[in-house]
């Protein structure tokens, strides 16, 4: 059995280690095809592959028909916007998630962000503290939980809305559940989106949503991109100067959000799961789940049932 890793941003060189521990137990071999830059190659690496572990990399019907051994593949992390599960489907093969596995490190960068948001980008000018403050968690899944256990520590009130997650559960986890999109974005002074690209999601985070944030708000996004409606924010962002937006995807208007001098920050690349930790995590995970897959027939967190 062929077990290919390919990622475009590849994992820690630790990672590997761990991912390769395990298919050498299982008598696999493994491949690796990092840093590519062409579909190209990803398309010629996937040939003879059985199964096919990615990132953020795209998986579509294309690299289905390139991989006519594939019987697995898993997206090693949470969001899998990524993978077309149709493809999938309809190719007879399994499409994994790792979830959870880097919600931690995505949590610890939502507050580093803030951290610096608050302190006006170290730029030596005086700011705010995120103590007492109000953060609004959109959606309450691996990351969002994480994002409330280290705000708490911070002192800060956590809100929290998520349309699939019942307000018991999000009470029971030490956040206070609001009823809607719109109470959360009223109430906190603070917004930070941890919503999958979906249909339903997509450009949903607008003027609309956004401008009903307090004086001085922040809206920070380590999710996806996709969630944003860029061009409706940017108006909202140019009538409204108290408002920031921080975050860990670079929109595709980076040049426009630029111009809002102080109040916008993007990462270069997308840093949110990208630690040694979570490298090891999702990647390791992701190695287990193929050999108990091939091996046992497991298919739990299979997306495409
Ligand atoms: C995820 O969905 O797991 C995160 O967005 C991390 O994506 P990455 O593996 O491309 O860093």
């Amino acid at each position: 059995m062929k077990v290919l890793v390919a990622t475009s941003k590849p994992f820690a060189p630790i990672a590997i280690e761990g991912i390769r521990k395990i298919t050498d137990a299982a008598g696999y071999e493994l491949a690796l095809l990092e840093k590519y830059t062409e579909k190209s190659e990803l398309l010629s690496a996937v040939a003879d592959a059985d199964a096919l572990i990615v990132r953020s990399d795209k998986v579509d019907a294309e690299v289905f028909d390139a991989a006519s051994k594939l019987k697995i593949v898993v997206r090693a992390g949470a969001g899998y916007d990524n993978l077309d599960l149709a493809a999938a489907t309809a190719h007879k093969v399994v499409a994994m998630n790792t979830p959870g596995q880097n919600a931690n490190a995505v949590a610890e960068l939502v507050m580093g962000l803030l951290v610096y948001a608050v302190r006006n980008f170290y730029n030596g000018k005086s700011g705010s503290e995120l103590m007492g403050k109000k953060l609004g968690l959109l959606a309450f899944g691996n990351v969002g939980r994480n994002v409330a256990r280290i705000a708490r520590g911070f002192g800060m009130e956590i809100y929290a809305y998520d349309a699939f997650c019942p307000a018991d559960a999000i009470k029971a986890s030490g956040a206070i559940p609001v009823a809607s999109r719109e109470a959360l974005f009223d109430t906190c002074d603070i917004v930070s989106l941890h919503i999958p690209a979906t249909p339903e999601t997509i450009k949903s985070i607008n003027a609309d949503i956004v401008g009903r944030l307090k004086k001085g708000s922040i809206l920070i996004n380590t999710a996806r991109k996709e969630v944003i409606d860029e061009q409706s924010l940017l108006q909202l962002l140019a009538q409204r100067e108290d408002l920031k937006y921080i975050t860990d995807i670079m929109p595709d208007a980076n040049e426009e959000f630029m111009k809002l001098e102080g109040r916008y920050f993007s990462t270069p690349k997308k840093m949110g799961a990208q630690t040694a930790e979570a490298n090891i995590n999702a990647g390791v995970a992701a190695a287990n789940q193929i050999v108990d897959f091939l091996k046992n027939g497991i298919t739990k967190y299979q997306l495409n049932k």
